[in-house]
């Protein structure tokens, strides 16, 4: 989601008061991680060729003489327009769009009749996170499997006439359309089959299935019954209704689907002098006037009426697309922050980290790592890895280390001195026990993503024009960084020739890391861009989530370029090792209005499936008068977030 001052005229939630760091500027040592770069450049050309090791989600490794070849496709110009581009030689269908029916006996989209009713067996709104899960489980399928998506927000103003386009006005919604956005929120899970050269949704298959803003969850992990998570309608702490603002996400190595709940300070109005929870509201950022109305017709939503209720939000949801009975779950040993998403690697002992950033301005990353090790063999035995094991937050230091400081109850200042009794404390109040460890205060954490091949870490840094000069350090260069920047973490063994995921120790506690490349324009000397050799007009701005394909390539898509650099967003392609490294080529642009979202690959490679989210939410852009009608362009239909599929007219691989 943007952050809200992107949007004109609202309420600036997002945006708390900076940090006044004691660090210095380090430009200096800046230059000495990009020079260094350069001589890693002359290593890594080989490790794309690498094994992929233990399971990581579903992607399958390339052979050997395929890693390594270019990106071949041609590549665009930027620009801003009601329709989205390709480069010559590609196509995109819709595969699934808000309100298409999904589960048996929906209504076909009536955009007269958005309602609960309807919304709660239709493909929701504002998909965001994708996962392509193969059918039967277990295989390589690239033709049929089970589309995960989340929904992560509603854009009122384009779903309902008389609606403002400015979103802070969206208090004036009536009862029935809290209800209806209640339901187009949350996630689905849909079958999809490619048939020819189509997909098409399966919208009678038995896996379908929504989760909405009400759905039952299961709470588990040590935070799961803390007197701090009951409520009136659940005074055991076990069960909460619903999830929301799902951002990223990401797939377990056992093949479940994982996903951030965001920014939940949107839904929840605080009680500013609560007695014991005051200070977590405002560490959220929860203010008392949200901007949505949920709280007037749903009262959990009010927190002078239920205090816990946004202490059971926050959370990294997981689940299984497989098992349409499943009850999803919060993880709470993954914290409560503004999860932007949330990626698994196998460790080479075999327990899995889970990497997951906090996006606002001047907030953290994190990893947790599982006690308990992967069994390939026996899925049921991973169905609870994630309920112990250590959280970790980042701390990035001058010279090329980084540090991971646990955030473990009794250690360090977690304990009843500053106010935590339990682990169960130290979760709910994750940013807090992050403050009081001196981790680094970065520019907005999204994606974080391990390349599964060379098992090195991505972490998208999406921007932050209030950093002031005197709070620059060597992970966040830039003062008033509008461009965002892309930073490599490099686990033990997972550096140079021989990186391997296999090799990597995803749970060592000190790695080094790397600037992988700073947005912007290069031919701006003002920007202060870094990439690769011979990047043009594939220069980005606020870059958002990645991918990587099965021959080692980082697909990078963006949320803002609009605001940025005045174009549409985008999804660019690059190497990550040899020449031309972090040269970013542009593939896509999106409709105006819309962020892309989700990328991800069938693990052919063949097929990349992306999220086109709020298509036309931008100034003065209204349901009676959109920016775009996107993707149906049919009079009276407004614009509808569509996950799409990119497919080569020739049938190769997508970038081949
Ligand atoms: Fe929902 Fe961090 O973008
Ligand atoms: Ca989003
Ligand atoms: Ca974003
Ligand atoms: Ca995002």
């Amino acid at each position: 989601m943007r952050d809200n001052r992107d949007r004109p005229g609202q309420a600036d939630s997002d945006d708390i008061a900076g940090n006044p760091s004691e660090n210095k500027t380090f430009h200096d040592v800046l230059e000495a991680r990009l020079t260094r770069r350069t001589v890693l450049r002359g290593l890594g050309t080989g490790a794309a060729a690498a094994a992929t090791g233990p399971v990581l989600g579903v992607l399958a490794a390339a052979p050997a003489e395929a890693a390594g070849k270019g990106l071949s496709f041609t590549e665009i110009k930027h620009g801003l327009d009601d329709k989205h581009h390709l480069p010559p030689g590609y196509t995109a269908q819709v595969v699934v769009r808000w309100g298409d029916p999904i589960i048996k006996g929906a209504p076909v989209f009536d955009p007269q009749k958005v309602t609960a009713a309807a919304q709660g067996g239709q493909f929701g709104y504002n998909c965001d996170f994708l996962a392509y899960m193969p059918l039967p489980r277990g295989s390589n399928s690239s033709t049929n499997g089970l589309l995960f998506s989340n929904h992560e927000f509603n854009n009122a103003e384009l779903m309902w006439t008389g609606i403002p386009s400015n979103s802070a006005k969206h208090d004036i919604l009536n009862r029935d359309q809290v209800m209806a956005e209640i339901a187009a929120t949350g996630a689905s899970v849909v079958e999809i089959k490619r048939e020819g050269k189509d997909w098409k949704a399966v919208p009678d298959s038995r896996y379908n299935r929504r989760v909405t803003a009400a759905t039952p969850f299961r709470i588990a992990g040590p935070a799961a019954g803390h007197a701090r998570m009951k409520t009136k309608a659940d005074p055991d702490g076990l069960k909460s209704l619903g999830t929301l603002n799902n951002c990223a996400g990401g797939v377990t190595p056992w093949g479940t689907c994982l996903s951030g709940e965001e920014n939940i300070n949107n839904y929840f109005a605080a009680d500013p002098k609560h007695p014991t929870e005051a200070g977590n509201y405002k560490r959220m950022t929860i203010p008392e006037k949200p901007r949505q109305p949920w709280y007037k017709f749903d009262e959990r939503f009010d927190l002078k009426k239920e205090p816990h209720e946004a202490n059971r939000f926050g959370w990294v949801i997981e689940v299984d697309p497989y098992d349409p009975r499943s009850t999803p779950v919060k993880r709470t040993s993954l914290g409560r922050v503004k999860h932007e998403g949330a990626t698994c690697a196998v460790d080479k002992s075999g327990r899995v980290a889970v990497y997951t950033g906090d996006d606002q301005l001047y907030e953290y990353v994190y990893k947790f790592v599982t006690a308990g090790k992967f069994d390939a063999k026996n899925r049921a035995a991973n169905m609870n890895l994630l309920d112990d094991g250590t959280l970790y937050v980042a701390k990035f230091n001058a010279d090329g280390t980084m540090n991971w400081l646990p955030l473990t109850f009794g250690q360090g200042p977690l304990t009843a001195a500053n106010g935590f009794r339990s682990q169960g404390d130290v979760l709910i109040e994750t940013r807090r026990a992050a403050d009081l460890s001196g981790a680094t205060k970065m520019d907005r954490p999204e994606d974080i993503e391990p390349d599964p091949h060379t098992g090195r870490v991505y972490v998208i840094l999406t921007k932050n024009a209030n950093r002031k000069p005197q709070e620059t350090e060597p992970a966040n260069p830039r003062s008033e960084n509008k461009f965002g920047h892309i930073i490599e973490l490099i686990p033990p063994g997972s550096e140079g020739p021989k990186g391997r995921i296999a090799n990597s120790d995803h749970a060592a506690t000190t790695f080094r890391w790397e600037m992988f490349l700073m947005g912007g324009d290069p031919s701006n000397a003002g920007h202060g861009a870094k990439y690769g050799p011979g990047v043009k007009e594939g220069y980005l701005a606020a870059p958002d989530n990645l991918a990587f394909d099965r021959r080692g390539h980082m697909w990078i898509v963006t949320d803002g370029q609009d605001d940025a650099i005045g174009v549409a967003d985008s999804v660019y392609a690059c190497d990550i090792n040899g020449p031309r490294r972090a040269s970013t080529k542009l593939f896509f642009n999106a409709p105006r209005g819309a962020e892309v979202c989700g990328p991800c690959f069938t693990p052919d490679a063949k097929t990349l499936f992306l999220a086109i989210q709020h298509p036309g939410e931008e100034k003065g852009s209204t349901f009676a008068k959109p920016s775009t009608r996107w993707p149906d362009f049919k009079a009276d239909v407004p614009p509808r977030p569509s996950v799409i599929a990119v497919t080569k007219d020739d049938g190769g691989e997508v970038g081949g």
